[in-house]
């Protein structure tokens, strides 16, 4: 039997691109050595969010809500009840995921999946599980694993399970009592705010001068002020040389050297692709520069019939990307003109309050050489914020074009991450500052600051 397409792996892009491929009748096979849904819902998105909501809750019952005239005694955060009810949402989404495959009429194979090169006929073919399946195209969704960098000492305190990555971070079943994070990205940064909020004492090392990787500086630097304000520390523009069981050794940026004594370590300096011992080889299937298979906008790889989407090709690990590649690829081997955009990938940091970004910052617009204007607007703009959030430093920004489109907006403040995905809209779209102005919002909302924003350039 031939199949249409044959996946390989079963997170965001995997099952969305079988799922996809079973709505409008392909025949798909999907194959998968561990559970579905990959690390954004195994170990990653949805797990994380789960327990900093939890957090969150406890974080006003601890006294935050004190200033609505709302106080209790007693609160306390219950991490192992806390994990359990992680699991169990976990479990939850993944049964939903098998169902969709169902639906779907995929054949799931309970196995890695390796290429290995053609048949008489042309066929791409896929090994798994002993057993050999041929197929028309191929989609690559292999997924990422998290980087270890090569730091004395760090391999044998991950073995002995003083450090861990995101993976093992999920599954602590205690709060430990000083949490060193190394690497204050998305993934640092939400660790760092669930255990200061679970009673660690967290420092954060990062190598840049600042928090958030490629967040707009100026919304990162209130971020790290108002997590400093709740007690966690951080050494920026500083490395770790070595690690000795849970001492940390390290370097700042002028030469000094610290120490830092945790009970438990995060590594969580980014993600790699998984793209070693999947057969690349066989077919010829080309790497890029960042390590991922290299793709087009069609999420085509240099070989006919062969596409990759999510983390494994490397250009924007998030699963929000992985399902519209994922869509792109099904669209494309369906003979349906698709292409991917990769200007309005909204990205989330979901500390509390959260932080959230889509398209260009000045930062990179400046990069770009793109001429743009900034409108920025305290979040106390808003009638709703003032009214329900306990963040005051918070702001917005939109960055316009020289014909006033939106290229971009970031903004740290609640509900940040349900304000953006308008913001995404206005720019796939091409939308002006006008057209976001005559666009009714409901009041009072937090989201109507995008429109107060719109129309202080009109
Ligand atoms: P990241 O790439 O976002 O951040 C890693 C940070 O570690 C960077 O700021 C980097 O400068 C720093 N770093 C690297 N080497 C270091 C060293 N030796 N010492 C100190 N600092 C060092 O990686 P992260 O947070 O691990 O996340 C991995 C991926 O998962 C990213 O693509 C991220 O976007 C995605 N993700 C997204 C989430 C979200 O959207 N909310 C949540 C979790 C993950």
């Amino acid at each position: 039997m031939t199949y249409d397409i044959l996946i390989l792996g079963g997170g965001p892009a995997g099952f969305r691109a079988a799922e996809r491929a079973g709505h409008f009748g392909l025949n798909t096979a999907l194959f998968e050595g561990k559970t579905l849904g990959g690390v954004c819902l195994n170990e990653g998105c949805i797990p994380t969010k789960t327990m900093l909501y939890s957090a969150k809750l406890y974080d006003y019952a601890k006294g935050g809500a004190a200033k609505y005239g709302v106080t209790t005694d007693g609160a306390a955060l219950d991490h192992a009840f806390v994990t359990a009810r992680k699991d169990k949402v976990v479990k939850k989404l993944v049964a939903g995921v098998e169902m969709q495959m169902k639906k779907a009429r995929a054949t799931i194979v309970r196995a890695n999946g390796i290429l290995a090169g053609r048949n008489e006929a042309g066929e791409f073919i896929v090994e798994a599980g002993g057993e050999k399946f041929c197929g028309k195209n191929v989609l690559i969704a292999t997924g990422s694993s998290a980087s270890v960098p090569p730091i004395p000492g760090l391999k044998e305190a991950l073995s002995a399970g003083i450090a861990g990555t995101n993976r093992e971070i999920l599954s602590l079943k205690e709060v430990p009592a000083r949490l060193t994070v190394v690497g204050a990205g998305a993934i640092g940064l939400e660790m760092a705010s669930y255990f200061n909020s679970a009673g660690s004492d967290v420092t954060v090392i990062e190598a840049l001068d600042r928090i958030g990787g490629r967040f707009d500086r100026d919304i990162a630097a209130l971020l790290q002020r108002n997590c400093t304000a709740r007690g966690i520390k951080f050494l920026t523009g500083s490395r770790v040389q070595s690690v000795e069981g849970g001492l940390i050794h390290g370097t700042k940026a002028n030469g000094e050297e610290f120490i830092v004594e945790a009970d438990k370590i995060l590594i969580a300096v980014g993600r790699k692709p998984n793209v070693q011992g999947i057969g690349l080889e066989s077919l010829g299937i080309e790497l890029g520069a960042n390590g991922g298979i290299r793709t087009d906008e069609t999420m085509r790889t240099n070989v006919p019939g062969i596409f990759a989407a999510g983390d494994a090709n490397g250009v924007s690990m998030l699963a929000h990307t992985a399902y519209r590649e994922a869509e792109t690829a099904v669209n494309v081997i369906r003979g349906i003109d698709d292409v991917m955009r990769y200007d309005a990938i909204p990205s989330v940091i979901y500390t509390n309050p959260e932080a959230a970004s889509v398209g260009e910052t000045e930062e990179t617009a400046a990069e770009k050489g793109l001429n743009v204007k900034t409108l920025k607007l305290p979040m106390l703009f808003s009638g709703r914020y003032q009214a329900e959030n306990e963040g005051g430093n918070g702001i917005l920004k939109l960055v316009l074009d020289e014909e006033k489109h939106i290229l971009g907006a970031c903004m740290l403040g609640n509900p940040a991450s349900e304000i953006v995905p308008a913001m995404a809209v206005a720019i796939t779209q091409r939308m002006t500052a006008a057209d976001l102005a005559q666009t009714v919002f409901p009041h009072p909302t937090v989201a109507e600051i995008l429109r107060d924003a719109a129309l202080m350039e009109l």
